[in-house]
């Protein structure tokens, strides 16, 4: 009867994986351990303390490079398929450049590598989470062509060491937060702000060291270790304010967000977006340039470039609607510095508030974001790389719990209704950790950590313990008795599920309906 009334099972494939990620400022610590190189993080969080709101940074953060085995104990008691975690390149590479590496900075993730294996968790590996080596942004980091080359001997330094263990590579992390909201507000590592042209190199040049690091690998390591790579994308979705109204302005927000960054690689006719293109040409031209502001790619590049991913890795966190700008109006952080669309964004009025103000929740934009990947570019893989609930301090999470299970039922509409190619799903993040801006006053781990203490205890929330009934089963609508199974243990209250008291009440009325006219 409960099956008959809509609460039936939710189930994701049985080869879907289960993940959850960190990444190396966020947990690591050991900012200057073992002759680490210095970061743009390392430098920006102490010499840019007003922008950090508890003027905290990553020092020891969650001590990760010390407490690295706690990682791995957490990881495998949720019994995770996945861990994706970062690499920090000046750990390996103190300079940035290949001729001195770090023994230390190797063993380091060697080991970590080891014991996740060990423990049949399958390491998923990012090579740039922001934190470029200093030295290298002395150079001009992602505004100096040579970057696509160093990249690539970074990328080659580590194929040679993991290679043989690590099958799933992320070259970058969000090139959309490096280079377009980095640059456009100077808030973040490197805290330079340059909109004009900022962006829009670090938009080029970025998307050629991902694809040299590509291309690297896959002449001098894919036939030898087989494995797959690609970049994460973080995919702001995009709604009309108005609508039929705003549809355009949104169809050309998605260009601009989405395909600036992803039409180069999976686009069939690879190079920028036409629409994009002319955009900013014309746009350029207003503004007294007589060029476009966004770099060309010769034929060269474009061949480079298209075909350089063998999986598309989304991380979906928000949705925002999209309008015209009224006379005057300064731009919203992301969309910032394109007065070129001359939009701005505003939060959808039913999505849910979280302890971010840029982060509303809007589980239905992941469905229509895994549907737009497949319209635009075709049939491919999807590994979600992100998704995490930004909330406070408490343990008994069930906010975050939720959170997990409406964006998992996305996932599990998309499959099945859409036939989109979703092979996993990874949680942001496994535990508290830096959260940039932010420090330590927001949190988004299954694993409590309180930085300020000296053990750095990662302690399961109550979202932990569902997230480790979904992997357990697959099953989305997980019974309340899995998810209570430990809460004694751990101290936290009982759950009853909203969804199974729906479920429960909804029974009731069909047996009451049978009842009468029985
Ligand atoms: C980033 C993470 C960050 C998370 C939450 C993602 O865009 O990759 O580093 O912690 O968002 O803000």
């Amino acid at each position: 009867m409960l099956l008959a009334v809509g609460c039936s099972s939710q189930k994701l494939p049985p080869n879907f994986k289960f993940g959850a990620a960190t990444a190396a400022y966020q947990i690591e610590g050991g900012w200057k351990a073992d002759g680490k190189g210095k970061s743009i993080w390392d430098e920006f969080a102490h010499t840019h303390k007003d922008a950090i709101v508890d003027g905290t940074n990553g020092d020891v953060a969650a001590d990760s490079y010390h407490l690295w085995r706690e990682d791995v104990r957490i990881a495998s008691e949720l019994g995770l398929n996945q861990y994706r975690f970062s690499i920090s390149w000046s750990r390996i590479l103190p300079s940035g450049l290949p001729n001195n590496m770090s023994k230390a900075g190797v063993k380091y993730y060697s080991d970590l590598i080891d014991e996740l294996l060990k423990q049949n968790i399958e390491p998923v590996v990012t090579m740039y989470h922001y934190d470029m080596p200093l030295k290298i942004q002395d150079l001009g980091g992602w505004t100096n062509p040579l970057i696509a080359d160093w990249f690539a001997d970074y990328a080659r330094v580590l194929y040679s060491l993991f290679a043989d263990r690590v099958k799933t590579w992320i070259t970058i992390n969000e090139a959309v937060v490096i280079c377009d909201m980095i640059y456009n507000t100077g808030i973040l590592a490197p805290g330079i702000k340059n909109e004009e042209l900022g962006p829009f190199l670090c938009n080029k040049h970025l998307l050629l060291a991902h694809a040299k690091a590509y291309r690297v690998y896959e002449r001098e390591f894919k036939d030898k270790y087989n494995g797959r790579l690609s970049l994460s994308h973080n995919i702001l979705w995009i709604e009309p304010y108005q609508y039929p109204r705003d549809k355009e302005l949104a169809k050309l927000g998605l260009e601009y967000m989405i395909g600036r960054y992803s039409h180069p690689i999976f686009s069939k006719e690879g190079g920028w977006p036409p629409s994009v293109e002319k955009k900013l040409l014309e746009y350029s031209l207003k503004q007294g340039f007589n060029y476009s502001r966004l770099p060309s790619f010769t034929e060269e590049e474009k061949q480079l470039l298209k075909g350089s991913a063998d999986f598309y890795a989304l991380n979906y966190y928000t949705t925002h609607m999209i309008r015209p700008a009224k006379e005057g109006e300064k731009g919203t952080w992301f969309l910032n510095g394109s007065p070129e669309l001359g939009a701005m964004l505003e939060i959808p009025a039913d999505a849910e508030l979280s302890a971010s103000v840029i982060m509303p929740v809007y589980p239905k934009g992941l469905r229509k974001t895994l549907s737009y990947l497949k319209n635009s570019y075709g049939d491919i893989d999807i590994l979600i790389t992100e998704n995490g609930y930004p909330g406070k301090h408490q343990m008994y999470d069930h906010v975050r719990l939720k959170y997990i299970k409406d964006h998992l039922t996305q996932v599990y509409l998309a499959i099945k209704e859409d036939k989109v190619h979703v092979i996993g799903y990874t949680y942001w993040a496994l535990m508290d950790n830096f959260e940039w801006n932010s420090g330590y006053s927001v949190t988004f781990g299954l694993y409590a950590m309180d930085h300020k203490d000296p053990k750095k205890i990662r302690s399961p929330r109550l979202s932990s313990q569902y997230y480790a009934c979904v992997i357990k089963t697959h099953e989305i609508n997980v019974s309340d008795e899995c998810v209570n199974e430990n809460i004694e243990k751990l101290h936290l209250q009982e759950y009853h599920s909203f969804g199974n008291s729906v479920c429960a009440s909804k029974a009731l009325i069909v047996l009451l309906i049978l009842f009468y006219f029985s």
